[in-house]
């Protein structure tokens, strides 16, 4: 029987084909502009898992983007792995900062990707961590080593906060029913240190408007005499820390979990160069809440950042004006315990609080979503790290990530189930900014550890 590792090199050129031609469609969930194409994207998806053996495979309508829903039952006694994944992107702005098109994907060789990476928009979130699933099912289809039952959910409006899998999830339960649910939509520490994320941050992500005078006035007429909302709202922001960088957000940390020195002590572990981490962004320090490391910072404390601010002119030369209006979008990555809805109320009351005589103020919940833990004392967990072992010929390092899938949490409550987060693209790979790629050898990889997965899961389930 074909093992996988030849499998991959009789078909790696075909395998990089076909993920090419997928990323070749600007399926962009935010922008309307770009609606045909992420329909295309959902039934190119469709096309795709058909081909891989699926028994059957279906486009399931939302009052949003389509949800591709595939399966291969073998045997209802056995185990059933649901895969998750998006096939939506972000959009690649700003356009200019790309060196290739975001939607023409080159392979080019870069010093953490000597054997080439695929640079385009979605190569790594998630378009190609997505395919690694369905080129595994392909090879475990194809040479009859599918040792358990399959489902697949892949969905197309995760970049925009999930609204309509939430429903479609509560809807099908058990159509969607399963022993596990597998994605691969985050990262890892370094190809020569594998680890499986363990957590994930939750989010709450709003937008805030305020008002001054009811029109645009002369800067110099009125400066000085009314209140500035760009200037006021600066000032809001900046009082939204302290001069430790922690949230001044009154109860904003009641419910953070605090873990023990044992715990850090463990997450210290992980191998972690500062002055690589520097370097690679160019910054002289990195900066954050007073008595917490880096990675601390970014997977265990919860955090606010503006993502965007605007208001009044921003044009070329210089107009002479005091906005009626100023705007700001921000997010707050949540740890757990940390209630997204009640965080978004806290946020709220906060901001009106705070906001000067002579303002309006305005917020408007967007999106958000519960962080989430997986627990490592699991068949699943082990299976997982088995894996790694087998493909990495290292055992995987657990390790949080700071980054956010809501539907993970809403998973484990909805249909009682826990996720395994497999994720193989690196924090270099640029996802969300100009130049996103993916590594071919982490491409590969994926694709080589997924069916071990299978394997060691079913197994160890039996047992
Ligand atoms: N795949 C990412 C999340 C991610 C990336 C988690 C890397 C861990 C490591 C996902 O597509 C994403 O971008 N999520 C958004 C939240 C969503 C509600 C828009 C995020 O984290 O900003
Ligand atoms: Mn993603
Ligand atoms: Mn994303």
């Amino acid at each position: 029987m074909q093992n996988i590792e030849d499998y991959i090199s009789d078909n790696r050129e075909r395998f990089l084909k076909e993920l090419i031609e997928l990323l070749r469609i600007p399926s962009i969930s935010a922008d309307s502009a770009f609606s045909q194409d992420v329909l295309d994207t959902a039934d190119a998806v469709k096309s795709a898992l058909e081909e891989a053996g699926c028994d059957l495979v279906e486009i399931h309508e939302t009052d949003g983007y389509p949800i591709v829903y595939g399966e291969k039952i073998i045997d209802p006694n056995l185990p059933t792995i649901l895969v998750y994944g998006h096939y939506d992107v972000q959009p690649p702005d700003p356009v200019e900062l790309w060196e290739s098109p975001p939607f023409e994907p080159v392979i080019k060789e870069t010093a953490i990707h000597p054997q080439g990476a695929i640079f385009a928009r979605g190569a790594c979130d998630d378009k190609g961590q997505m395919y690694m699933h369905v080129k595994a099912l392909e090879f475990m289809v194809k040479t009859d080593q599918l040792p358990c039952n399959v489902k697949f959910m892949i969905e197309g409006e995760e970049e925009v906060g999930s609204n309509n899998l939430a429903t479609y999830v509560s809807l099908n339960k058990e159509k969607l029913k399963n022993d596990i649910i597998l994605i691969s939509d985050t990262g890892m520490i370094a190809n020569d240190v594998p680890s499986i994320t363990t957590g994930l941050r939750g989010l709450s992500y709003v937008e805030v408007e305020v008002t001054g005078p009811n029109r645009d006035l002369h800067s110099g007429l009125y400066g000085g005499a009314v209140a500035n909302p760009i200037n006021i709202l600066a000032k809001m922001i900046a009082s939204l820390h302290d001069e430790n960088n922690h949230i001044t957000i009154p109860g904003f940390y009641d419910k953070v979990e605090e873990l023990s020195q044992e715990e850090r002590a463990e997450m210290a572990k992980a191998p972690f160069s500062l002055e690589n981490y520097q370097k690679a962004l160019d910054i002289e320090t990195v900066y954050g809440e007073k008595g917490y490391s880096t990675n601390e910072r970014n997977s265990i404390r919860p955090t606010l950042d503006v993502n965007g601010i605007w208001g009044g002119y921003t044009g070329e030369g210089a107009k002479t004006v005091i906005a009626s209006k100023a705007y700001a979008k921000i997010s707050m990555r949540l740890v757990p315990h940390q209630d997204w809805q009640e965080i978004t109320e806290l946020f709220q009351k906060h901001f009106e609080a705070i906001a000067p005589k002579g303002v309006k103020v305005k917020v408007t919940p967007h999106h958000g979503g519960q962080g989430y833990v997986t627990p490592i004392d699991t068949i699943a967990y082990q299976a997982a790290s088995k894996a790694y072992e087998t493909t990495f010929g290292k055992k995987p390092i657990p390790q949080r990530s700071g980054g956010s899938i809501p539907i993970v949490s809403l998973f484990e409550k909805e249909l009682g189930s826990k996720t395994i987060l497999m994720g193989f693209g690196l924090d270099s790979d640029a996802i969300h900014s100009p130049n996103e790629h993916f590594g071919v050898w982490n491409y590969l990889k994926g694709i080589e550890t997924i069916p071990h997965f299978y394997e060691y899961f079913t197994e160890m389930k039996k047992a």
